[in-house]
C-alpha cells in the first residue's frame, strides 16, 4: 500500500481543503502516515498571503524530499496559483495544482506514478464565473471540532491582498449542501462545528436565491441535532448586516467568539489599504456586539509596517487595538505580493521599524489577552475537551505535583484534558479517561500564559 503524508500551511479553509483530500486518497487505497516520516507521496497544501508564508512552503516541500528522495511531491494551492513559475522552478516538486480542480489530484499522482512529466495545471481565475468546487467532509477529522468550508473566494481587492488572486471569485456551497454535511457531522458525533470560507461573511451573495446568506444559512444550522456549537472562523468589519447581527445575538449554539480583521486603527492607513470602514465604524460595531452577546471573545489581525505607516499612524492603531479590548491578535508585518495595488506604493517602512512595531503590537495582544482570561477567573463554563496532555509533556506544568500525585494515587494515571470554552478561552483540567469529545461544566482557577487551569464544580 503506498503511503501519503500531508502537510498543511495557512488558513483553516487550507486545513479543511488538506482533510478532504487524505478521505480522497484513503478511499483511493493510500495509507494515510504522519509528516516527518517516509512517504510515498507528499502533498503539501501551501499558502502564499505573504513572503514568510512563501518561504515556510518552499522549506517544507524541501523537507518533504529530504524525508524521501524517492517519493512524489506534490504542491497544491495559493502559492502554485498566484506564482505557478516559482514552484515549477523549484526540483523538488513532481506535480502542482492551484487552488482549482483539486479533486483531480488522485489522478494525477497516478499518472505520475506512471512516468508522466511534471505537471502543473493552472489556468487564472476569470472573476466573472467559477464554480465552487464542493470537497467532501472527511468524517475522520482528527478533531473533535470538525472543519465546513462552505464559502471560498473573495472579491474585494483590498490593496494588500493576494487571497482575490490565490482564491478567485466569491463562491458558495449551496445551502441545502451545507446543511446536509451538517447533519452528517452531527450524526458522526461531532459536537462542534467551525465554518470557513475566505470570505465567510458573503456566504450565499453569489447564489441566484436572494434569500441565501450566512444569516439564513445559520438559522437553518443551529436546528440540527448533535452539534451543539458553531463557530464562525472570521467575518469582515462590513459584512455585519442587521439580519446577521440579529442572528449572531439569538445566541444559543453560536459561540460567543468572533474574529473580525481590523488590519490597522488608523484611517489614513485604513483608507490606503482600501478597507470599506473606519475606526468609528468598527468601535461602533464592536459595541453593538458586545451589547448583544454577553462574554463575547473578539480577536482580530493586525497588520503592522504599512507603506506611509508613519510612527503617528502606528501610536493611533496601538491606542485603538487597546480600546477595542480583543481577546487575541493575530500580528502580520506587511509584505509587498506582486500584483496587488500596495506593491506599487511608495514610502515602505523599513524592516527593522517593521520588527519593532510588530513585537510591540504582540506584546498588547498579549496584554489584552490576559486581561480577556482574567475576566473569566472564578467563573464556570461549558469546556468542550478536545486533547489528552500526556503526564511526561508537562514541563511547563501549571498542575502542582501534589495535585498529580494525589490523583496518581486515586486513579492510577493523572489525566490532564484541554478544550475550549464557547468563547475560546483554552481550558486544562484533570479529568477521566472518557472526556475526549465531551463538554464539562468547569469553574476556572488559574491563568497561565496560553490557558486556564480550572475543575469541576463541588
Ligand atoms: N502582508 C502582511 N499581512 C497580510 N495579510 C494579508 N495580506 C497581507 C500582506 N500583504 C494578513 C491580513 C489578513 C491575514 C490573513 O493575513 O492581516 O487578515
Ligand atoms: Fe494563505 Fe490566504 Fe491562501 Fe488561506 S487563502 S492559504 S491565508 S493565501
Amino acid at each position: 500500500m503506498l503511503k501519503a503524508a500531508f502537510y498543511t500551511l495557512g488558513c483553516k479553509v487550507n486545513y479543511y481543503e488538506t482533510e478532504s483530500l487524505k478521505g480522497i486518497f484513503l478511499q483511493e487505497g493510500f495509507d494515510i502516515v504522519d509528516f516527518g516520516v517516509e512517504a510515498d507521496l507528499f502533498v503539501i497544501n501551501t499558502c502564499t498571503v505573504t513572503h514568510v508564508a512563501d518561504r515556510k512552503s518552499r522549506q517544507t516541500i524541501r523537507r518533504a524530499k529530504k524525508l524521501n528522495p524517492e517519493a512524489l511531491v506534490a504542491v497544491i494551492g495559493c502559492y502554485p496559483q498566484v506564482n505557478p513559475e516559482a514552484i515549477r522552478a523549484l526540483p523538488q516538486v513532481d506535480l502542482f495544482l492551484g487552488t482549482q480542480e483539486r479533486l483531480s489530484l488522485p489522478g494525477l499522482v497516478k499518472r505520475r506514478l506512471q512516468g508522466q512529466d511534471k505537471y502543473g495545471g493552472i489556468s487564472s481565475y476569470d472573476h466573472e464565473g467559477a464554480a465552487f468546487e464542493e470537497m467532501p467532509w472527511l468524517k475522520e477529522q482528527g478533531r473533535a471540532r470538525a472543519f465546513l468550508k462552505i464559502q471560498d473566494g473573495c472579491d474585494r481587492f483590498c490593496s494588500y491582498c493576494v487571497v482575490p488572486l490565490a482564491r478567485g471569485p466569491l463562491r458558495s456551497l449551496p445551502l441545502e449542501k451545507g446543511l446536509d454535511y451538517l447533519r452528517e457531522i452531527g450524526r458522526a458525533g461531532f459536537k462542534e462545528v467551525v465554518l470557513t470560507g475566505i470570505h465567510l461573511g458573503l456566504y450565499g451573495m453569489d447564489s441566484q436565491d436572494r434569500e441565501s446568506s450566512l444569516a439564513t444559512f445559520l438559522e437553518e444550522a443551529v436546528k440540527i441535532e448533535g452539534i451543539q456549537r458553531i463557530r464562525l472562523s472570521s467575518i469582515e468589519p462590513a459584512d455585519f448586516d442587521e439580519k446577521l447581527l440579529e442572528v449572531i445575538s439569538r445566541g444559543g449554539k453560536l459561540c460567543p467568539h468572533l474574529h473580525i480583521p481590523l488590519q490597522s486603527g488608523d484611517n489614513f492607513i485604513l483608507s490606503r489599504m482600501k478597507r470599506s470602514y473606519n475606526t468609528s465604524f468598527y468601535a461602533s460595531l464592536l459595541r453593538d456586539l458586545r451589547g448583544s452577546i454577553a462574554d463575547l471573545a473578539i480577536s482580530s489581525d493586525i497588520m503592522v509596517g504599512f507603506p506611509g505607516e508613519e510612527e503617528k499612524h502606528f501610536l493611533n492603531s496601538l491606542q485603538f487595538v487597546r480600546e477595542c479590548a480583543f481577546s487575541s491578535l493575530h500580528v502580520f508585518k506587511y509584505s509587498p505580493r506582486p500584483g496587488t495595488e500596495a506593491a506599487t506604493y511608495s514610502s515602505p517602512v523599513k524592516p527593522e521599524v517593521q520588527e519593532k512595531r510588530s513585537r510591540e503590537m504582540i506584546a498588547l495582544g498579549e496584554e489584552l489577552a490576559q486581561q480577556f482570561q482574567e475576566q473569566h477567573l472564578g467563573r464556570t463554563f461549558p469546556v468542550l475537551f478536545e486533547n489528552k496532555i500526556e503526564y511526561s509533556d508537562l514541563s511547563c506544568s501549571s498542575f502542582p505535583r501534589e495535585c498529580l500525585l494525589k490523583e496518581e494515587k486515586i486513579t492510577g494515571n493523572p489525566l490532564i484534558w484541554e478544550g475550549f470554552t464557547p468563547n475560546y478561552l483554552r481550558v486544562r483540567a484533570l479529568g477521566k479517561p472518557d472526556w475526549r469529545g465531551k463538554v464539562k461544566h468547569i469553574c476556572l482557577k488559574k491563568r497561565y500564559p496560553n490557558y486556564l487551569e480550572g475543575s469541576e464544580p463541588g
